[in-house]
């Protein structure tokens, strides 16, 4: 099929080579010169494990099309992917669509014959109304079709999500396109992935549904964990008792920092904003937005509590500050908040990400970027285990120590209470 996709982010990037991979052409759009000139160089512009090799064979083939000229795209193109990012605006808890609206006007400039236009980004219900209306105004409905096909990759994992997602979901009002993208699937489709088809406001709810879900999940767990904390209960046990019954089932049942990333903190609080639209009160996912903010103030509470109520002038080592391992993407990490505020009482950090130096800690002072562990840890008083990266999971804390012993807060719970204790160390952990 001829295809484009608008947007070279984390899901427009993988999105792109992945169907490209299957046999696609695929034309790549940014608005973005930067990004286009690095792809068009051979470098991805961020960090997802296997996509330098994946688009790299997808480019010399030639199925891969790296562009900054929409109409070029849109003209060469049947099926046109909106991939294009959709934060929470800044002063309200909802989505800012002006990217996706942008796209919608743009496209509508060059439609010649009929498209379908698909949503991958993920946006709150209605908005596939108001893009279609958008088109209308320079455009017939007879010359295309808008359709929601929510994506559900995770960073780090992204390739393999795209190859082997457990669904994929579209939602069109016109059965014609929907086979169309059947079709386009299919290859993901005979490897075991179900298709399941619906309106499409209904897939446009499916994503933040299936987000704030999962948002539930993380929270629930993270409050149980405090109440292990007062009560001398392993929260690992109950996690694993928990997720032992099949209608809970054990992911996203781990208990760690509060919730980050690109998508649960926004799409959590733009559903909400749905609900308040259509005058439905989704308090149970207000309340996990509440109970998330709170977990960035307690585990900075608790960081205190462990140097003993003096922060000022304690070196503190914080190892990983992305806000999931194999990713660079910083985007409402916790480790944003967390690092700030033990500046602000005095701390001096040292800071270790196998990503790489991050830019949103430029301005700080008494921050500093190591590029390994051991030189994060020299002369610390306190690490900190943020980001559950796999070279933290077997460090060799008496070779760390060099000249000085400090104390370990493990905030993903990647050592075991016993050994810790058997070995001496001076550890902490969440939940336990
Ligand atoms: N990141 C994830 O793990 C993930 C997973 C599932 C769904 N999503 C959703 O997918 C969407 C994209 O997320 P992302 O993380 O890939 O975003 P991103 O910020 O990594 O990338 C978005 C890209 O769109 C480009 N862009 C913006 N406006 C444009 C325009 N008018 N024309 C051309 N390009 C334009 C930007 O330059 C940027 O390169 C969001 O709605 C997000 O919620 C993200």
């Amino acid at each position: 099929m001829k295809i484009c996709v608008i947007g070279m982010g984390y899901v427009g990037l993988v999105s792109a080579a992945c169907f490209a991979d299957l046999g696609n052409n695929v034309w790549c759009v940014d608005k973005n010169n930067k990004k286009i000139n690095l792809l068009n160089n051979n470098h991805i512009p961020f960090f997802e494990p296997g996509l330098e090799e994946l688009v790299n064979k997808n480019y010399l083939s030639g199925r891969l099309k790296f562009t900054t000229n929409l109409n070029l795209a849109v003209t060469n193109s049947d099926v046109l992917f909106i991939c294009v990012d959709t934060p929470k605006l800044k002063k309200s808890r909802s989505a800012d669509l002006r990217h996706v609206f942008d796209v919608a006007k743009e496209v509508s400039k060059y439609i010649d014959k009929f498209k379908i236009i698909v949503t991958k980004s993920t946006v709150p219900i209605t908005t596939g109304d108001k893009i279609e209306e958008l088109i209308l105004r320079k455009k017939r409905k007879k010359l295309f079709e808008v359709v929601s096909n929510p994506e559900f990759l995770r960073e780090g994992e992204a390739i393999r999500d795209f190859r082997f997602p457990d669904r994929v979901v579209v939602g069109s009002n016109n059965k014609k396109v929907t086979k169309k993208l059947e079709s386009l699937y299919d290859p993901i489709i005979k490897k075991g992935a179900e298709f399941f088809s619906t309106n499409r406001r209904g897939a446009e709810l499916i994503k933040y549904a299936a987000n704030a879900f999962l948002a539930t999940k993380i929270s629930y767990i993270n409050e149980l964990a405090n109440l292990c904390e007062k009560t001398g209960v392993n929260i690992e046990d109950v996690a694993i008792a928990m997720g032992l019954d099949k209608r809970i089932g054990s992911r996203f049942l781990r208990a760690g920092p509060a919730f980050g990333g690109s998508c649960f903190p926004k799409d959590t609080r733009a559903i909400t904003v749905t609900g308040d639209l259509f005058k439905t009160d989704l308090s149970i996912i207000k309340s996990v937005i509440k109970s998330n903010e709170k977990r960035r103030i307690l585990l900075n509470e608790r960081v205190k509590k462990i140097l003993s109520n003096k922060i000022k002038n304690k070196k503190i080592a914080f190892l990983g500050v992305t806000f999931k391992p194999n990713t660079d993407d910083m985007r409402q990490s916790s480790s944003l908040v967390m690092i700030p505020f033990l500046l602000k009482k005095g701390a001096i950090i040292n800071y270790y990400d196998p990503s790489g130096k991050k830019k949103e800690f430029a301005k700080h002072r008494n921050l500093v970027f190591c590029s390994n562990v051991y030189d994060a840890c020299e002369n610390v008083d306190l690490a900190i285990i943020h980001t559950e990266w796999e070279e933290f999971k077997a460090l060799d804390f008496r070779k760390l120590y060099k000249k000085k012993k400090f104390k370990i807060y493990d905030m993903r719970n990647l050592y075991s209470v016993e050994f810790m204790k058997k070995k001496g160390f001076d550890y902490y952990s969440i939940g336990r």
